[in-house]
C-alpha cells in the first residue's frame, strides 16, 4: 500500500473491503484520502476504530458484508482488497465480484492482493493468475490491467507469502 500510494495509485474515495483491524485504511486515510473500511468482524472494527482514535486519524469503519456492498449506497474511485478475495471459493467469487462492481464507478481501480500459487511456501487457498482473470473477466464489468508478483505479510511467514497484486479496472 505504501508503494502503491507513493506511485499515485489512489484517487478519490477509497473502500477497503475486508479491512480487518484497519492498518491499510488507516495508512491511506493518514495521507488524506477519504477512506471507508468495511468488515463483518465487529471485534476487528472495534480495534480499527480504537487505533484511529489513538492515532488521531479521520477514517470511517462500518460493518458490512462484502457480498452486499451495494447496501452502502456509495461509489468509490479506488477499492482495496488485501487478503479477502482469496478466502472465497469459486462459487462465491461471482457474487463478490458483482458486489465490488456495484460500488465502483466507471474507470475506478480495484487492487487485489491475494496469495499466489507461485510457490514455494504458498499461503492457504493460493490463487492462480488464470483464476483472477476468469473472476474479473470483461463480462463481469472488470478488466484486469496487470498482475504482478508480490508478497503478502502474514503472522506465520517470516518474509510474507507469495502473492499476486492485481490491478483491475472497472469498465
Ligand atoms: C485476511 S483478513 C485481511 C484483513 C486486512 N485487509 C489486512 O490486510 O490486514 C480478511 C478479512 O476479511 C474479513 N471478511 C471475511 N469475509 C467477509 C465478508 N463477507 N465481508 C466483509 N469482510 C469479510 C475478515 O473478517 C477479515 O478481517
Amino acid at each position: 500500500m505504501v508503494r502503491l500510494a507513493a506511485e499515485g495509485g489512489f484517487a478519490g474515495a477509497v473502500l477497503d473491503a475486508g479491512c480487518g483491524t484497519g492498518e491499510n485504511a488507516l495508512y491511506l486515510a493518514s495521507l488524506g484520502w477519504p477512506v471507508l473500511g468495511v468488515d463483518v468482524a465487529e471485534t476487528a472494527l472495534a480495534i480499527a476504530r480504537e487505533k484511529a482514535r489513538d492515532r488521531g486519524i479521520r477514517v470511517d469503519f462500518a460493518a458490512a458484508d462484502a457480498f452486499q456492498l451495494e447496501r452502502l449506497g456509495r461509489r468509490f474511485s479506488t477499492v482495496l482488497d488485501c487478503g479477502l478475495f482469496h478466502t472465497f471459493d469459486g462459487t462465491e467469487r461471482p457474487g463478490y465480484v458483482a458486489s465490488l462492481a456495484s460500488v465502483t464507478g466507471h474507470d475506478g481501480t480495484l487492487y487485489v492482493l491475494c496469495f499466489s500459487d507461485d510457490g514455494p511456501d504458498t499461503g492457504p487457498h493460493p490463487v492462480s493468475q488464470g483464476e483472477l482473470r476468469a473472476a474479473f473477466s470483461p463480462s463481469t464489468g472488470w478488466h484486469v490491467a496487470a498482475i504482478e508478483p508480490d508478497r503478502v505479510q502474514t503472522r506465520y511467514h517470516d518474509d510474507g507469502a507469495p502473492a499476486w497484486l492485481a490491478t483491475i479496472k472497472r469498465i
